[in-house]
């Protein structure tokens, strides 16, 4: 058991180190197999966890749950409207509160500040399930489904994202792979890059893992030689419905399509998403935006989407073992 995980929060992957990250991943495998072989041992009995929604979910809230009852523990789920938070009462208040009913709160919303000030005044661990800034259990999710297709060393990774990249995926992608040492690729128009200080934090963790951080405005340039592709919506959940025409516009040279999959000139590269994706117009959004623009995909063609490239929907289940990693590393008992 590693001590230095016991009661930490998890609010980006900026707070911790690799060998950490490495941490989780090990143990994520483990428990992945352990409830596969069904020999899982609990770990979690008696723990309660509140889960805190103020965006819609259906992965990273399923996860957080499975992952619980999994270990024994106890999950209540608070939807957009289901407490006073950020309404009546104010989250230093809710997280005083919280702290003194559950062992761990998970919180997803917009601002960064939120999820840090939870964590701030709790007194248990927090965890970030999304914010407008950073998703770092879905790096761990990333991460460890990379790892399952690449025997290398980390060092040897190489991955890019293109797409919208100055939001919470673009963000963490860019730090997940400097963090790790890898060769991370980001390939988007400049307005929609990372911002500046994160590219600046994110070069030093580049320097002292030895990674290899690419920024590119040529999408095929991002995506020559690499291992993985990634993307993400090219609008995400809080943004305002009128930004839609600017980010068609900005991004469709951006979208993972045959023609981009081929560009990496590696035959097995693999796609991969964090889903919901807008892959065709079997959605309310996806008919919306066909209707005003005459696309039938956005950010990934359906082609790609259903191709033996796709380990997307592994990556969605790996939300599962690499939460209840997490939980169990800064929660379990010994
Ligand atoms: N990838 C992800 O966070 O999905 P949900 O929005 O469904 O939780
Ligand atoms: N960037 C997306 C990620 C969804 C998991 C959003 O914030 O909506």
């Amino acid at each position: 058991m590693s001590f230095n995980l016991k009661n930490r929060s998890f609010l980006k992957l900026l707070d911790f180190e690799k060998r950490d990250i490495v941490y989780i991943l090990d143990l994520a495998r483990d428990l992945k197999r352990a409830k596969y072989a069904g020999n899982e041992i609990q770990r979690l009995r008696g723990k309660n966890i509140a889960l805190i929604f103020a965006k819609a979910s259906t992965r990273t809230r399923c996860a957080f749950e499975v992952a619980a009852y999994d270990q024994g523990a106890h999950v209540t789920y608070l939807d957009p409207t289901g407490s006073h938070l950020g309404k009546k009462e104010s989250v230093k208040d809710t997280a005083r509160v919280l702290g003194r009913m559950y062992d761990a709160i998970e919180y997803r919303g917009d601002a960064q500040q939120i999820v840090e000030e939870l964590a701030a005044y709790a007194g248990v661990p927090v965890f970030n399930g999304l914010t407008d800034k950073y998703h770092p259990t879905q790096m761990c999710a990333d991460l460890m489904t990379m790892r399952e297709y690449t025997p290398q060393p980390w060092h040897e990774f190489s991955y890019a994202y293109v797409g919208d990249a100055r939001n919470n995926m673009g963000n963490s992608l860019m730090i997940a792979g400097c963090l790790m040492g890898m060769d991370v690729r980001i390939g988007a128009p400049k307005n929609l890059w990372p911002d500046s200080e994160l590219v600046e934090m994110a070069r030093k963790l580049e320097k002292q893992n030895k990674g290899k951080l690419t920024l590119t405005e040529d999408p095929s340039e991002a995506v020559k030689g690499v291992q993985f592709i990634h993307t993400d919506v090219w609008v995400s959940m809080g943004e305002p419905a009128d930004v839609w025409e600017q980010r068609v516009k900005l991004l469709k040279p951006y979208q993972v399509n045959a023609e981009l999959m081929a560009a990496s000139g590696n035959p097995r590269v693999r796609f991969m998403h964090c889903l919901p994706a807008f892959h065709n117009l079997e959605t309310d959004v996806g008919r919306e935006i066909h209707e005003k623009f005459g696309i039938d995909a956005m950010e990934v063609t359906e082609e790609v989407f259903e191709s033996p490239a796709g380990i997307q929907f592994e990556q969605a289940e790996n939300r599962v073992h690499s939460i209840k990693a997490l939980l169990v590393a800064t929660l379990g008992s010994q």
